[in-house]
């Protein structure tokens, strides 16, 4: 008799065999994905996909993506098998930092689109089982913010304590020593009334005062604002900077000079007060309760896997959804250490949901951190299956699906990131990564009309794209859709428990994925070298039934199926992905 993950495996085998076109027969259904678990909330099966709206798809042929290009795509999401979809800041903004300098919390900006755009777009999501994650910028504005406009016009005005103003410690002398992530001091000079205003990020992203119980209650608005707007939840903005020592102490100053030629300093009084935790339940009681299960996912890189626990608070309850900084930031394929960090996060100690990717619009893309030169679509194919196949809720980059890579500008007058304008050439800012969608072959691979791009389109868009990549049945494209259907087809790897096995191997990243019910459960492995390697598994005392392996899916596709626990042979970089039976 065929079992389910018997069936699945047919699917899955004749849809490789076969080409499949994201409009085709294939995947033309994208339920949600079933929590397998009663009570379970959505955000724990779901595959997220990021969109930086700017490079995503344009609309109105501005050189600028937006809002009805996002919906435009929303089949191909769907047919991605995606979730839910967190769009980066669409705000209206001067844009100094693309968005994460907002001047309205409550409104589009017009390069983007209007409040009947964005319901359109919710609305055409829902029909399609996509949530909507909002970005929320919470540590600054912008400087032509309404708020800091009236804070700096005065010392009296209402709302200058809505911000951090200081005086210097003398003529033309910041209050401390503090510097800003994006180079320089922290601090600004106001000439107007003669104190300085405090910046963890650019000059023009000022922080708000989180110790003012006005600005507390203006941002939890904002947050009930989109909520009953459909957002189905949020993505908060670097959460450990919203607080400094109020006594300004200078922070600890460590060897070197950072990239913009300033010493390099800890931040040690301004990330990760303990005052944090305490806004971050206020926000999570907001949410709780209501209808939908809004999540919180934060954005922090997390010194420490003990700071990291701490996010989802002592009783769960802060952060659903933490973002592991660590597991992305590895930088090279080592099982010993994926090993580690899948363990250090799993075995939390409030059982939180983990929470992996590997690329976003601020880092270089897996292409370029994880590749090496050689294999890298294998390796992309790997990094697929990591992402996927863990206990932890995946989330994707826009066009990682196709193998995107970074791709640097080669001239400062070219850098639209201010962090590369004065990192240059030291660091070269952000642009690379958050190059235009590649859809297909045309100009501007599908993603405009207009005769010139906010960013360039790389040269691979000719290689490397949804139309080309989509009729590939070895494509990384058709990779990743394979890994998200057989995801959301088996509880196993949906919500399985995650145990490591052949824990000593220097090469090869293996772990079980166990469904509560003991039986079916999925073994991965991953050869992180690039060297073949021959595995013998050792699964006795893991507890689950099974003499042989069945591969669901691999690449590069081995000869047999049927594989037993002995001999397993793996090519460079190579990914397995087998029921055990
Ligand atoms: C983190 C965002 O991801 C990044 O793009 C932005 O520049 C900083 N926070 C400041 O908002």
């Amino acid at each position: 008799m065929l079992n389910p993950l018997r069936c699945t495996l047919i699917v899955m085998l004749l849809a490789f065999a076969g080409i499949a076109p994201f409009s085709g027969q294939e995947a033309t259904q994208n339920p949600t994905t079933p929590p397998s678990r009663p009570g379970d909330p959505w955000w724990k099966h779901a595959v997220i996909y990021e969109v930086y709206p700017r490079s995503f798809q344009d609309s109105n042929g501005d050189g600028v993506g937006d809002m009805n290009g996002i919906t435009s795509r929303l089949d191909y999401l769907k047919d991605l098998g995606i979730d839910a979809i967190w769009i980066t800041p669409m705000y209206p903004s001067p844009q100094i930092d693309f968005g994460y300098d907002i001047a309205n919390y409550e409104a589009f900006d017009p390069q983007y689109g209007t409040m009947a755009d964005f319901d359109r777009l919710v609305s055409e999501a829902k029909k399609r089982n996509i949530r909507v994650i909002m970005d929320y910028v919470a540590n600054h504005t912008s400087d032509q913010n309404a708020w800091f406009l009236e804070s700096r016009s005065s010392r009296t005005n209402p709302k200058r304590d809505w911000y951090i103003w200081h005086d210097g410690k003398g003529p033309g002398k910041p209050p401390n020593n503090w510097q800003s992530w994006f180079g320089h001091s922290a601090w600004t000079f106001d000439e107007k009334t003669g104190q300085c205003y405090y910046h963890y990020f650019y000059v023009q992203q000022p922080d708000l005062n989180w110790r003012n119980p006005e600005v507390r209650k203006a941002m939890y608005d904002v947050l009930r604002f989109w909520l009953d707007h459909g957002a189905a939840g949020f993505r908060i903005d670097a959460i450990s900077r919203l607080f400094e020592d109020p006594n300004l102490h200078d922070d600890p100053i460590l060897p070197g000079k950072n990239a913009f030629g300033d010493p390099n300093i800890q931040h040690k009084y301004t990330d990760d007060l303990p005052e944090v935790h305490d806004v971050l339940r206020e926000m999570r009681s907001l949410v709780d309760g209501l209808p939908g299960d809004p999540v919180l996912i934060s954005e922090a890189d997390e010194p420490t896997i003990q700071d990291l626990d701490k996010m989802y608070g002592p009783n769960n309850d802060e952060i659903q959804l933490p973002m592991d900084f660590k597991v992305a930031d590895l930088n090279k394929l080592s099982a010993p250490e994926f090993r580690r960090l899948l363990d250090e996060i799993e075995f939390n100690p409030l059982d939180g949901q983990p929470y992996f990717f590997f690329n976003n619009h601020d880092q270089a893309r897996t292409w370029d951190r994880y590749g090496d030169g050689v294999h890298n679509e294998q390796i992309e194919k790997l990094m697929a299956a990591l992402l996927l196949t863990t206990h932890a809720t995946p989330q994707m980059y826009y066009g990682e699906e196709i193998g995107m890579r970074t791709s640097v500008p080669t001239r400062i007058e070219d850098v639209k990131d201010p962090v590369g304008r004065t990192g240059w050439p030291k660091d070269k800012g952000r642009d690379g990564e958050r190059t235009p969608m590649q859809w297909d072959k045309s100009q501007n691979a599908g993603f405009s009309t207009a005769p010139k791009t906010w960013l360039p389109v790389p040269p691979s868009a000719a290689q490397y794209n949804v139309a080309t990549e989509q009729y590939d049945p070895n494509s990384i494209f058709n990779f990743y859709k394979h890994v998200i259907a057989l995801r959301r087809e088996l509880s196993a790897l949906r919500d399985g428990s995650y145990v490591a096995v052949n824990r000593d191997d220097p090469n090869v990243l293996a772990y079980l994925r166990k469904p509560k019910n003991g039986t079916d459960a999925v073994l991965v492995a991953l050869n992180m070298s690039a060297q073949p390697q021959t595995v013998n598994f050792t699964l006795k005392g893991f507890g689950v039934d099974g003499k042989s392996l069945h591969v669901l899916l691999a690449a590069p596709q081995p000869a047999n199926s049927e594989l037993s626990f002995t001999g397993v042979k793996l090519e460079p970089f190579g990914v397995l992905i087998a029921a055990v039976e």
